[in-house]
Formats: structure tokens, sequence, C-alpha cells
């Protein structure tokens, strides 16, 4: 999109030790001169600050993988949005369809965590996509314009990232040109209902990205970056992915 830095971003998922964490954002940080991207890495809520600080002072931002829609209270095992802000995060992943499945997040639900995001002060990253199921049965767009309604704020200023379900983890992609025809419907619904902010709103794709496919994804319109997930937990090839950019 024009005048839109990229932004490659890793979600780390529940992977790593704490020292394997700091290292993988140390080699990073290391590689991250001279990008034409912005770079992201979200580590599992324990690693933040170790990460945070890892990357102090350096371009590399950090960001959580998800968030309570409360700002604090009786929430067991939950953390808030203040909380990773205050642990040194800029930026949180948020419905991100394993979370959607393993937790029953609903769009409702979503929303809501968005506007907590925002409330603290980062900046949320929305994720939407179809399932296989709902793609054969010619569905995929409807179920996406669904998400980005009812799952974004009024208001909303962060960034969306659309992951078909059965790309994730499968070495599997859409063809270019349906990336393209769904970015295209991301865009204008972003661009409906949020006017120039929506036109210049990141949208990211994730699913089997790699350094092999990274070029040709990113090259194609609406598609501002990637959000990460095997291919980031080596420093070399998401750096690499963040260079093809
Ligand atoms: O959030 C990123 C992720 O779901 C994509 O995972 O392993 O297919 O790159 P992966």
């Amino acid at each position: 999109t024009p005048g839109v830095k990229p932004l490659i971003a890793g979600n780390w998922k529940m992977h790593g030790t704490l020292a394997e964490a700091a290292a993988l954002a140390g080699a990073v940080r290391d590689g991250a001169g001279g990008l034409p991207a912005d770079l992201l890495v979200c580590p599992t809520f324990l690693h933040v600050a170790q990460v945070a600080a890892t990357l102090a002072g350096s371009a590399v931002a950090v960001g959580g993988q998800d968030c309570h829609p409360a700002a604090k209270g009786a929430h067991t095992g939950d953390v808030a949005a203040p909380m990773l802000k205050d642990a040194g995060a800029g930026f949180v992943i948020l419905g991100h369809s394993e979370r959607r499945t393993d937790h029953a997040e609903t769009d409702a639900a979503v929303r809501a965590k968005a506007e907590a995001a925002a409330a603290a002060g980062l900046v949320p990253i929305v994720c939407v996509g179809e399932t296989e199921a709902e793609r054969l049965a010619g569905r995929a767009e409807a179920v996406v314009e669904r998400q980005l309604a009812e799952s974004l704020p009024d208001g909303f200023a962060g960034i969306i990232a659309y992951e078909p379900v059965w790309a994730i983890g499968t070495g599997r992609t859409p063809t270019e040109a349906d990336i393209a025809a769904i970015h295209g419907t991301i865009r204008a619904r972003l661009a409906a209902r949020f006017g120039a902010a929506g036109q210049g709103m990141r949208i990211l794709y994730g699913g089997s990205m790699k350094p092999g496919n990274a070029k040709a994804i990113l090259a194609l319109p609406n598609v501002d970056g990637g959000l990460v997930g095997g291919a980031s937990l080596v420093a070399e090839d998401f750096l690499a992915i963040a260079r093809a950019a």
C-alpha cells in the first residue's frame, strides 16, 4: 500500500525457554539494521519482559499474543493489556484462530480486547481468516467480512492480519490471486468503515510464510507485511522474510 511501511511480525506462540527467547531476540536485533520493513516479535507472556529488555534501544518492537478485556481484576490466569504495556510491549495479537478455537473466543470478545488494548496504549493486531470448510463452501470472503465487522471496535486504529486457518503451519498457502482478492476485500471494508485511516491500515498476511514465498506474497496489492509463525523461530529465516518486503 502506497506510503505504508511493511511490518514483519513474528508470532512465537508457545515455544522456547527464557534463554532461547532472549537468544532469538538478540539474533533478530543484531540483523535488524537497514531492513525495508518494521520488525515485531511476540513471545509468550512469560518472556515479554526479558525479550523487551534484550531489544531495548533497538528498532525491533515487542508484542503479546492476547490480553484480557479488563484492565485489572479477579481473573485468575489472565493478563491485562496495561500489564503487557508495563512489561515493554507495544503491540498485541488478538483473535488468533488458535485462541478462537482453543478458548472459544468470539468476535465480541475480540472486539472488547481490542478496546482494552487501545486504552492501554497497545497497537492491536486483529486476526481474521476462514477455515478450509468455509473456503470450500465459497464463504471465505463472507466469513472475513463478518469477523471484521464484529471484531473491530469503532475508531479502531490497529493492524489486520489475514490468516486462512488451513494455511497455518501446514506449508500450504492460498494462490497469489486469492490472497490479493481477499486483501482487496479487507481494504474495501476498512476504507468504507474507517475512511482515510482504513486506506492506510496495515493488512498482514499470515499462514506458512517462508523465505521462499515471502517476496511474491509481500509484493501483492494490499499486503502490508506478514504475521509469521514457524519461520519466525529461526532468526535467519525471519530476517530473510523481512528483507523480501
Ligand atoms: O500467527 C502466525 C501464524 O498463525 C502462522 O503460522 O507457522 O504457518 O507461519 P505459520
